[in-house]
């Protein structure tokens, strides 16, 4: 099994890929060195049994990348990697574990792991790995290379000016939190919602929760048809085959659902997932997608396509530690800050805890947050029905709106700085200088409602 950390390119390179490989275990080692045996495009250059070792041999031989073990006495695989990737950014490191559980993945990705092997694995799979690290690197070198004051002038013949990209299809928004029931299917769901009456657009909603799937639920939909159904065609998606999968709400959102069983969401793998969104996204102006907990291969394939993360807490501790963590994990990624928006979601004021407090603790905005809302909430999901739709005036509903609103795709701006809309932060509006070809800041607050914090 095999985790990823970000997208794949292709770069051709005719030198041979240097590894190094560090590992405790002898036999390991050897059998390491005969699976890449019949690669000729790479080479092994060096074996430690530690992490001390591997940390210094990695300083003399600068390999491409170093094939490390996650678990060693001593500096184990963590401590290694990130020594390794402060010492030289250039040198890859790819960790090996028995255990595939999230928490090595996260720690690996934190320590500057680009890809996450879990044992046993085929020569194909390592190779494919390593080749692919080795591209992405080259990939980053180059965008690196071009952005320095060094890189070729207008007039060379290799300058490529690095535009920014047009949004193309739908703007993709993930909701997302990495602790279970702090709201993420309800915010979605009414998310989309308001997206609809606010836009008038085309909407979907993506249940990204595969296994345990709610979106069904709140929206009072059956699970007749379901992503479940993509899986089984065997073929790649289409638009024929999602019109006939998607449901259709009354509020006009289009629901792609999870599967009714868990054991069928277990077969729905990042190609399936990556290849529907991108269907999804020539069909519909805004997909929202309210996705799973914890990080897993899936996970990453949504983060990577979408446009903007909602990351949603609850104004505590321990949701607030795993925040921090999150922001730790895109930094990792290299999302830009702004494409996470934070938002504070059952908030009574009653922890102790406000907007300002949160933004002091994690170093990152705090968009917005949404009132504590039980009665509204229970009785929306034992009607089946989401709250924007039959109580819009509560402070719930208005900040999903105002959230909504600001989520809304601005106009073109590419022909001429034309002056922003209004946004509805805190009562002012934004004022019209136009950011020419900067891309917009990121709006801080979408609604501050409650006691002022
Ligand atoms: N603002 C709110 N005020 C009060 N209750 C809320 C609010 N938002 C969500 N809830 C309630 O919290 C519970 C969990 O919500 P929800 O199922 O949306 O969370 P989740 O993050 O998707 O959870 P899971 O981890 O199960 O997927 C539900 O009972 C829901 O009604
Ligand atoms: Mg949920």
């Amino acid at each position: 099994m095999r985790f990823y950390i970000g997208g794949s390119m292709s770069v051709p390179h005719d030198k041979k890929i240097r590894v190094l490989i560090v590992d405790d275990i002898p036999e390991t080692r050897d059998n390491l060195k005969k699976l890449l045996y019949f690669e000729d495009d790479i080479e092994i250059i060096g074996a430690a049994s530690n992490g001390r070792e591997g940390v210094d041999q990695a300083a003399q031989l600068r390999p491409d990348i170093v094939l490390m073990d996650i678990n060693m006495p001593g500096m184990d695989g963590i401590q290694a990697s990130e020594l390794i990737s402060q010492q030289d950014p250039n040198i890859q490191v790819v960790m090996m574990s028995v255990q595939g559980e999230a928490d090595y993945l996260r720690r690996s990705m934190l320590a500057g792991a680009r890809e996450f092997l879990i044992k046993p694995f085929s020569s194909e799979e390592l190779a494919n790995s390593l080749r692919r690290v080795n591209q992405l690197a080259a990939t980053r070198r180059v965008v690196v290379s071009k952005q320095t004051p060094t890189a070729p002038s207008p007039d060379s013949e290799y300058y490529q000016p690095i535009a920014p990209v047009r949004p193309r299809g739908a703007k993709i928004i993930s909701v997302y939190s990495s602790k279970g029931g702090v709201g993420v299917s309800t915010i979605a769901v009414n998310l989309a919602i308001a997206l609809r009456e606010e836009t008038r657009s085309r909407v979907a909603i993506m249940d990204g929760s595969f296994q345990f799937g709610d979106v069904g639920v709140l929206l009072n939909l059956p699970a007749n048809r379901t992503i479940a159904d993509v899986v089984e065609s065997k073929n790649d998606p289409d638009e024929d085959l999602l019109n006939g999968i998607l449901a259709a709400h009354s509020s006009g959102v289009k629901v792609l659902l999870a599967p009714p069983r868990p054991e069928q969401g277990e077969l729905v793998t990042p190609d399936i997932v990556r290849k529907t969104l991108e269907v999804m996204k020539k069909q519909f102006d805004y997909i929202v997608i309210d996705t799973d907990k914890g990080i897993n291969d899936s996970l990453l394939a949504i983060f990577d396509i979408c446009d903007q993360i909602v990351l949603l807490s609850t104004a505590d501790i321990s949701s607030l530690k795993n925040a921090k963590l999150f922001f730790e994990v895109t930094q990792q990624l290299e999302y830009p800050a702004s494409k996470t928006l934070l938002v504070l979601n059952k908030y009574d004021g009653k922890t102790g805890i406000n907007a300002r407090d949160v933004e002091g603790n994690i170093k990152h905005p705090v968009t917005g947050q949404i009132a504590r809302d039980d009665k509204a909430t229970t009785l929306a999901l034992t009607r089946g029905i989401p709250v924007v739709i039959t109580q819009k005036g509560i402070s719930f509903s208005q900040s999903i709106i105002a959230m909504a609103r600001m989520l809304r795709r601005e106009p073109d701006p590419t022909p001429a700085p034309a002056p922003k809309p209004p946004v509805p932060s805190n009562g002012h509006s934004a004022n019209g200088s136009a950011p020419k070809m900067q891309p917009p800041k990121p709006k801080r607050r979408f609604m501050i409602f409650g006691k002022s914090s």
